[in-house]
């Protein structure tokens, strides 16, 4: 019997802040990740600021281009398509990604594939463990907040969303009232081990007959709590408000995502972005699923693999190549891309 030959795919992330490439085999393999972080850069602006992030993704993209190559100790004839974020994302960091993407499918001959970072976030699951379809996932970072059910490995729908703030936002948002620099996710989730939940923030739209969520409520409430303490001179716990505040974010998400977990039955169940990182929220999960009489596979992405990387996008790729997917050269970014929403979604 012929043997299958190996699908090697390069890829491209430059939709934010990191700039990335990859080398994955056959979509689950991760033969080099070379991610090029640019935090400290943004970190005194309290937020990504567009025009630096594109500055730095053009300063490194051809220096990581050739680190990934030599990672994964492959030369460009080893390879079998070029892929790229194209969207959503800031527009001039995703040009970056794109053109060099172009340069490489251009001058090599090799396809090009576009993919969208929202799939790719959710696909970095296949990096861990082969998904069993249907799936649903819990996509939580700093733009997005959406349970997402994955039919199979390209069509991806939206069952629920946020209305206002992604969790991921809430985050780094409340962050900055209590002095944590940007991204603030990582050290609230820290000291929320710490604390107590004494403040009782609402849990916005909890009993509500969707898979929707809204943080913005709990982001003034939370902002009003220590204003109203700073003008009557009192110092509150930061140990307690952050545990106050990740209490009412975990709330929400589990809550929500259970719902649909019981309604769509998913074989495999997957958390997605920067947030799935968070401790408390990983815990209830798995607590929560494994309670469950038919409980789905859980693939939660090891934490290098939640923030923004290049091997989910070769991993998100390589579906599309399986399914035939290819871009040309008028590939563009797309910087407010979107998944369908699914027929039911309310
Ligand atoms: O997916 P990602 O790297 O970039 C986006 O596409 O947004 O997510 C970054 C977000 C930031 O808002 C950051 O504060 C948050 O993920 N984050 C966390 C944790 N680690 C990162 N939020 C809560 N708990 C964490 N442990
Ligand atoms: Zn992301």
């Amino acid at each position: 019997m012929k043997e299958k030959k190996d699908i090697r795919i390069l890829a491209f992330e430059s939709s934010c802040d990191e700039t990335s490439t990859a080398v994955v085999k056959n979509g689950s393999e991760i033969e080099s990740l070379i991610v090029a972080t640019q935090i400290k850069s943004h970190a005194r602006f309290g937020g990504v600021v567009p025009e630096v992030a594109s500055r730095h993704h053009i300063e490194v993209i051809t220096q990581i281009t050739r680190e990934a190559l030599e990672e994964a100790k492959v030369s460009w004839e080893d390879l079998d398509a070029i892929a790229v974020t194209h969207g959503p994302g800031l527009v001039g960091a995703l040009l970056i990604g794109i053109n060099a993407a172009k340069a490489a499918s251009m001058a090599t001959g090799l396809p090009l594939i576009g993919v969208d970072h929202i799939m790719g976030h959710i696909s970095a699951a296949q990096l861990v463990e082969p998904i069993e379809y249907p799936a649903l996932a819990l996509q939580v970072s700093g733009g997005h907040t959406e349970i997402v059910l994955l039919k199979d490995p390209t069509h991806f729908e939206i069952v629920g969303d946020t209305r206002d703030d992604a969790a991921g936002e809430a985050y780094d948002k409340i962050g900055r009232v209590l002095g944590v620099n940007y991204p603030a996710g990582k050290t609230i989730d820290q000291w929320a081990h710490q604390g107590k939940d004494t403040f009782g923030f609402p849990r916005a739209m909890i009993d509500e007959d969707n898979y929707d969520f809204s943080f913005s409520g709990l982001k003034s409430a939370f902002i009003n709590t220590c204003h109203h303490a700073d003008q009557l001179g009192q110092e509150l716990d930061k140990y307690d408000l952050a545990a106050s505040f990740q209490a009412a974010v975990v709330d929400v998400l589990a809550e929500k995502t259970m719902w649909a977990i019981r309604q769509y039955q998913p074989k495999t169940f997957i958390m997605g972005g920067g947030v799935a990182a968070n401790l408390g929220l990983r815990e209830r999960m798995n607590n929560e699923i494994a309670a469950l009489e038919k409980a789905p596979k859980v693939i939660l992405p090891p934490l290098k693999l939640c923030g923004d990387n290049a091997a989910m996008i070769g991993a998100a790729a390589y579906n599309q190549y399986l399914a035939g997917n290819f871009a040309d050269l008028t590939l563009d970014a797309d910087p407010s891309m979107e998944l369908p929403y699914a027929e039911d979604y309310k």
